[in-house]
C-alpha cells in the first residue's frame, strides 16, 4: 500500500462527475482553497479544503506551495504513431498548395503512409513512448491514439499493436482507435469502395479486438457520407464505439452521420454550420475541437460558443499527426481554446479533462479530482488558470501526478 498527501495547494479548480458536461454546466469548475489530498494506491481517498488537514500517515508528501492543482489533462485525439514528418510540405503550403490538393498529388497522408510502412513495430514505438513522455512533461497524462497510417490489414494491425504495447508498458492511460478510412492507399487509387469493401470485409473484424473506437475521415475528396457510414455501422455491428472527423474543411454533413448513427464524438467541425450543431445538440454527440489544426491549416476556428449554447459538450484536444498539426502541446490547444474559440477558463479545463475523457470512456475513473477517481493531477507554475492561459510557448505545468506517481 502506497500512501500520498499533497498539501498546501492554494486552489483545486476541477469540473465534477463521470458524464459530459454541456450548456451552462461545461462552465462550472468546483473551486477549493487551501486544500490537501489524500492518494492511497493511486486512488484519491480524501480532500479536505479551508486549511484543514488531517494528521494520517503517509508515505510521501508533496508541497505545493500554494499553487493551483487541476485533473491531469486528457489529448482526446491524436494520431502520434507514425514515421517520419513532412517539413517538405511547408513551402508547398506557403505556395498556395491547399491540404487536400497535397493529399491528392499523392503526399500527405500518403507520404506518411510510405514512411509508417517501412518503420518496423519497435520503431515505432519507440518514438511514439518519447512523444508520450514529452506529453506527459506537459500535464497530459491520459490519451487517445489512431491507427490510419497503415492502410492495409497487415500495415493497420501492425499500428494497433504499436498502440497496444504502449497501452501495456507506458504509464498513461491509452484508448486506441481503429482508423483504416483515413486515406485511399495506393492500391486502390480511383477505387475508394473497394478500399471500403476491404475494411468492412477484411480489416474492422480483426481490429475490433484491439481498438475500442472506429474513426472515419468524412471529407470532400477523401471519403463520402455513404462510405463512412458503411465503415462506422459496421463496426457498430461489431461492438465499437465510433467516433468521425466531420466538417474539417467542407461541411459534407459529417455532423449530421455521427448523429444518426450514435457516434460517441464528432472531431474538427471547422466548417459546420447551424444544422450540423443541432444534429450534434440533438444526437448528443460530443464536439471534440481541434483548435490547433485550425491554426496550423490557416482555417477558421469552430463554433465552439455556438456548440457549448446549443447544449453540445465540448472537448478540446490536440490532433498531434505529421502533417495538419506537428504538435502535441495540449496547453496550446488550451489557449487557443481562450483566444479563438472565446471560451471561458472554466469552459476548456472541462473540455481538457472530464469531457475528454468521457470522449474516450473514461469519465468514471478519470477526468477530474474526487475521491474515489484516479489521482491524476497536475501542479501548475500559477496561482489560477488565467496565469496557465494567459501565458504562452512556456510549459506552465510544474508537476505531474500519474496515479498517484510523482514523474
Ligand atoms: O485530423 N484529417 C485527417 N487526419 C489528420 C491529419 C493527418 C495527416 O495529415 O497526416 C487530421 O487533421
Ligand atoms: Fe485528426
Amino acid at each position: 500500500m502506497s500512501r500520498l498527501l499533497i498539501r498546501n495547494i492554494g486552489l483545486l479548480q476541477t469540473p465534477v462527475g463521470s458524464a459530459p458536461l454541456c450548456g451552462a454546466a461545461q462552465g462550472e469548475n468546483r473551486k477549493l482553497r487551501d486544500v490537501c489530498i489524500f492518494v492511497q494506491d493511486g486512488i484519491i481517498i480524501g480532500i479536505y479544503d479551508g486549511g484543514v488537514c488531517p494528521l494520517l500517515a503517509v508515505d510521501r508528501e508533496i508541497d505545493a506551495r500554494g499553487k493551483l492543482v487541476t485533473p491531469g489533462l486528457v489529448d482526446c485525439h491524436t494520431h502520434l504513431v507514425f514515421g517520419g514528418w513532412r517539413q517538405h510540405e511547408v513551402p508547398l503550403k506557403l505556395q498556395g498548395a491547399s491540404y487536400l490538393e497535397i493529399l491528392q498529388a499523392g503526399g500527405g497522408i500518403l507520404n506518411t503512409l510510405n514512411s509508417t510502412r517501412s518503420a518496423s513495430a519497435e520503431q515505432l514505438y519507440e518514438r511514439s513512448k518519447g512523444f508520450l513522455n514529452e506529453m506527459l512533461k506537459l500535464g497530459v497524462t491520459t490519451c487517445e491514439i489512431k491507427s490510419g497510417y497503415g492502410l492495409s490489414a497487415k500495415e493497420e494491425l501492425k499500428q494497433l499493436e504499436v498502440i497496444s504495447m504502449l497501452q501495456k508498458q507506458h504509464k498513461m492511460d491509452i484508448v486506441s482507435t481503429f482508423m483504416a478510412a483515413h486515406a485511399v492507399p495506393p492500391e486502390y487509387k480511383g477505387n475508394g469502395d473497394g478500399y471500403i469493401d476491404r475494411i468492412v470485409e477484411e480489416m474492422l473484424p480483426a481490429a475490433r479486438e484491439k481498438a475500442a473506437y472506429c474513426d472515419a475521415f468524412c471529407e470532400e475528396g477523401v471519403f463520402s457520407v455513404a462510405q463512412c457510414r458503411r465503415v462506422l455501422q459496421r463496426a457498430k455491428e461489431l461492438g465499437m464505439k465510433l467516433k468521425l472527423h466531420a466538417d474539417e474543411i467542407e461541411a459534407i454533413g459529417g455532423a449530421q452521420l455521427a448523429a444518426e448513427l450514435g457516434a460517441v464524438s464528432a472531431e474538427h467541425l471547422i466548417a459546420t454550420d447551424e444544422t450540423g450543431i443541432e444534429a450534434l445538440a440533438r444526437g448528443k454527440v460530443m464536439a471534440d475541437l481541434l483548435p490547433q489544426t485550425s491554426f496550423y491549416l490557416d482555417k477558421p476556428y469552430a463554433n465552439a460558443r455556438g456548440m457549448v449554447q446549443a447544449g453540445v459538450p465540448v472537448a478540446i484536444a490536440s490532433d498531434f499527426n505529421p502533417g495538419s498539426c506537428p504538435s502535441y502541446d495540449l496547453q496550446f490547444a488550451m489557449r487557443l481554446g481562450l483566444l479563438k474559440y472565446k471560451l471561458k477558463p472554466e469552459e476548456i479545463l472541462t473540455a481538457v479533462t472530464l469531457n475528454a475523457a468521457c470522449s474516450i470512456g473514461l469519465g468514471e475513473t478519470l477526468g477530474s479530482v474526487e475521491v474515489g477517481k484516479q489521482a491524476d493531477l497536475v501542479i501548475w507554475d500559477a496561482e489560477d488558470l488565467d496565469l496557465v492561459l494567459y501565458r504562452f510557448g512556456v510549459n506552465m505545468a510544474k508537476a505531474v501526478i500519474k496515479k498517484g506517481e510523482i514523474l
